[in-house]
């Protein structure tokens, strides 16, 4: 909702009527100038902050290691299927405006329609917490720019454009808050329906031969704004942008807008989709100065360990973010449970995505997907939460290796069942200790020498696969050291 105050009511108003002379589009975004941090009292943090500050102010995330990422809005109303159309199983649903050149005015009759009645933020919190996940990063707003908070300096909102009127961010941050779940925003740069965004060149949005000469007044006037609303008024304790790629955005803005909001929260954490330093779908950073605390690569797991940049690999369950009723290609439970391990043995996050149905409900094959995720993760999650990576991450194809933070324990997490006896060569177990496999309380027998390396052997009562302490994959846990 519009708050519309004091020296900015009447140039506000003026303005309005002006764009409603343009059309239905262009009212739903009016300006108002941004007075967050005055550029003067900016404390630079890209060039301040020690690495020790860095450390210790992003361990909390580096812990956290399993995230859910939420790709929700209004085009989860025609879902991948727009007129006559369906989009091609590459084409993800929350593209569905660029992808058939939607005009704004026909894209902006889907968030009238948007009325998720059935969207219940404590059960949505409740399935991210049980399937082991420690943060949520929902879309405040995506590329098609529709806001799903009660936004100041907009009127394409939840509160003001569709019919549910009702604050989605608020209630998922007051139930994260209650049940003890970090809340993260995803934030796209690009917006193909503000009039001063990238929206006058449809539907060419993404060229790079044209540029909006207007993009600066939407970057001040509203994108900053919003940000600010969001900051201060919902807490996130990631912002995680996207749609940086355009060609008005500059490395240099993206170091401004890290360090306005780094001002603003100086705690945050930011993804390196604020500036232009990535590197394509891989996701890490091309220089070193690149603003952003963590690489994100898109759709892969990192090939080794990163030299250095923290890192998130997001994810798709099917193949879309934002839900299309006709993706059905899931992955498989096994399969996740299997990237999680890859993942943290690399030292990076999970963030893994879900794309709510438009009333609200989240895709069954999703939910079912989170829950096994969580079973493995109740008897696993001691080998993947705050865990560091070792030198040699893996060992031949199927094991991967993660180390307890203080160093005592290797976890030899085996990503299929061994059968009789698993052999590792790189792990030297300290003389006399006990190896277990978690989930099962009796300690396992073992052998060492220097030739063979070390034979754990698994015993008959646990190869039966209804006796294993869990499904996907076993985690060994040993005392020792790497070679
Ligand atoms: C992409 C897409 C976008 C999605 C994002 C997630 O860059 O543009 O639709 O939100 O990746 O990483």
């Amino acid at each position: 909702m519009k708050n519309l105050v004091n020296q900015n009511l009447i140039l506000a108003m003026a303005f309005s009527l002006l764009l409603a002379s343009c059309g239905g589009s262009q009212q739903a975004e009016q300006t108002q100038d941004s007075t967050a941090v005055t550029p003067q009292a900016m404390k630079d943090y890209i060039k301040d902050e020690t690495k020790e500050e860095r450390n210790s102010r992003m361990q909390w995330w580096k812990d956290a290691r399993f995230g859910m990422f939420i790709h929700w809005g209004a085009y989860a109303v025609p879902a991948g299927i727009h007129k006559d159309s369906t989009l091609k199983q590459d084409r993800t649903g929350e593209w569905i405006m660029n992808s058939f050149n939607i005009p704004i005015t026909d894209y902006e009759a889907y968030a009238k329609q948007f009325n998720p009645t059935k969207f219940d933020a404590k059960e949505w919190v409740r399935i991210a917490k049980d399937a082991g996940m420690k943060y949520i990063v929902i879309t405040s707003k995506h590329h098609d720019g529709f806001s799903l908070w009660d936004s100041k300096v907009s009127n394409y909102d939840i509160m003001d454009f569709s019919p549910y009127k009702k604050d989605i961010l608020k209630a998922l941050a007051d139930e994260c808050k209650a049940q003890g779940i970090t809340l993260c925003f995803y934030h796209s740069i690009m917006d193909w329906h503000h009039p001063d965004a990238q929206a006058p060149h449809y539907p060419d949005y993404n060229t790079d031969k044209k540029q909006n000469p207007n993009f600066d007044k939407y970057v001040t006037n509203y994108m900053k704004p919003q940000l600010e609303e969001l900051v201060k008024n919902y807490d996130p304790a990631v912002l995680w942008f996207d749609g940086e790629w355009i060609p008005e955005w500059t490395e240099p803005q993206g170091k401004e807008l890290y360090n306005y909001l780094r001002n603003m929260k100086p705690s945050l954490i930011i993804n390196n989709r604020v500036g232009k330093g990535r590197k394509g779908m891989q996701g890490m950073n091309e220089t070193q100065d690149a603003a952003g605390d963590f690489g994100t690569p898109e759709q892969e797991i990192l090939e080794g360990k990163s030299d250095g940049l923290p890192w998130e690999s997001c994810m798709t369950m099917n193949d879309t973010w934002g839900f299309k009723t006709n993706d059905n290609n899931w992955k498989s439970a096994e399969k996740l449970v299997h990237n999680l391990a890859d993942i943290s043995a690399k030292g990076g996050n999970y963030l893994l995505n879900i794309g709510p149905k438009a009333d609200g409900e989240i895709p069954t094959p999703s939910v079912e997907r989170l829950a096994e995720m969580g079973k493995w993760l109740k008897v696993n999650g001691e080998a993947i939460y705050t865990t560091q990576s070792l030198k040699n991450y893996k060992e031949g194809e199927n094991i991967r290796y993660t180390q307890s933070a203080d160093g005592k324990y290797i976890y030899a997490i085996s990503l299929k069942w061994e059968g009789k006896a698993l052999n590792l060569k790189n792990i030297t177990p300290k003389e006399g200790s006990e190896i277990k496999m978690l989930g099962i309380d009796t300690p396992l027998k073992w052998s060492y020498d220097d030739k063979k390396g070390l034979t754990i052997e698994i015993p008959k009562e646990l190869q039966a696969e209804a006796k294993r302490p869990c499904k996907y994959a076993y985690t060994f846990k040993i005392e020792g050291t790497e070679k």
